[in-house]
């Protein structure tokens, strides 16, 4: 699995599913991962936790992200994700959320080094795919330990860890604090880093490729509403790499961007009736971000409930 130089589409819990994901790798984004599934879920309430693992075989290279506090329960969703298909396994170790970290998964590794490691090492024996972790700079707690759990991750035999510089403590508040990824590059001098956190702007990649050394940037919210941002960041990278025939970056015309939102909608009814059309709510809301009106679109928004009146809303504003 070659991440070097790639753009990395983000986890996002509830927003990074087949649809959106596909989306993004058509405009620039080199590799996607799902969003994260409980080991214990995909072992207990396989079809249930499986949802979160649907995947089209145009998104490859795809990875799938896990997380758990158990290295047995992760050997063995390790294993399942690789029968599913998967190119590679992440393992989450960043999410703050209190129903994950409980547990002792989650950010909750990141006070727990040698766990991670065995966690990690029991994904590597189990899976026969890359394994890949993703962390933050430390729970908050303590003086930051991403350079003790990288360790412990990478002896573990991990082929690329993503950093995003925040503790868990921060939640998403404060800025991430890149210098941590430059830290791991400097420690880590031959292995695989990918960087992650606040990458915003068309120029931002690069410029984290060329601050702190990086080897691959993910890329998270700028995504929202945006699923162009990919080329526009690709563009401006050292040596832009991926699929030749992508079109020249740049804003999308009108007609481009509402061909696009309603295949995202019309996708997403296909797969879960109206249902899909609710979850485009909150992309419709990105989607409008900066065009004029939005704020009363946005309040318009709450009415589309089928097919109809999301083509209607989208006609009607983009
Ligand atoms: C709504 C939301 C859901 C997220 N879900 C996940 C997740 O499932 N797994 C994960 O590792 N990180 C998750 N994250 C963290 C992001 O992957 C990323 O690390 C963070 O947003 C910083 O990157 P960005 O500034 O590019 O968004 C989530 C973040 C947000 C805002």
């Amino acid at each position: 699995m070659d991440f070097l130089g790639k753009l990395i589409l983000a986890p996002l819990a509830g927003i990074t599913d087949t649809t959106y994901r596909l989306l993004c790798r058509e405009n620039g984004a080199d590799v996607v991962l799902t969003e994260m599934a409980s080991a214990k879920g995909l072992l207990m309430q396989p079809e249930r936790t499986r949802r979160f693992l649907e995947y089209r075989e145009e998104e490859r290279p795809i990875g799938a992200q896990i997380f758990g506090a158990s290295p047995e329960e992760i050997g063995e969703a390790a294993a399942a994700v690789s029968a599913m298909g998967f190119d590679f396994v992440d393992i989450n170790m960043g999410c703050p959320v209190r129903k994950v970290t409980g547990g002792g998964a989650g950010a909750a590794l990141l006070s727990n080094p040698g766990l991670a490691g065995r966690i990690v090492a029991a994904a590597v024996r189990y899976a026969g795919i890359p394994v890949t972790a993703k962390i933050r700079s430390g729970f908050g707690t303590e003086p930051a330990t991403y350079i003790e759990v990288a360790g412990a991750v990478f002896e573990s035999g991990a082929a690329a860890i993503t950093l995003h510089p925040r503790t868990r403590g921060q939640m998403f508040s404060g800025d991430a604090d890149w210098s941590h990824i430059a830290v791991l590059k400097r420690e880590f001098p031959g292995r695989v880093i990918i960087g992650n956190g606040d990458v915003r702007l068309p120029e931002d990649a690069a410029r984290m490729i060329s601050e702190t050394g990086c080897d691959a940037v993910m890329v998270g919210r700028a995504s929202l509403g945006n699923p162009w941002v990919f080329r526009a960041m690709r563009s401006r990278l050292p040596v832009p790499a991926g699929p030749a025939d992508l079109p020249s970056p740049g804003v999308p015309s009108a007609s481009v961007r509402r061909a696009l939102i309603l295949r995202h909608g019309e996708e997403m009814h296909r797969r879960k009736g109206d249902a899909g059309i609710r979850e485009m709510r909150k992309h419709l809301a990105w989607y409008s971000r900066g065009i004029p009106g939005a704020a009363a679109f946005r309040g318009e928004i709450v009415s589309v409930s089928t097919l109809e009146t999301f083509r209607a809303a989208v006609e009607r504003f983009f």
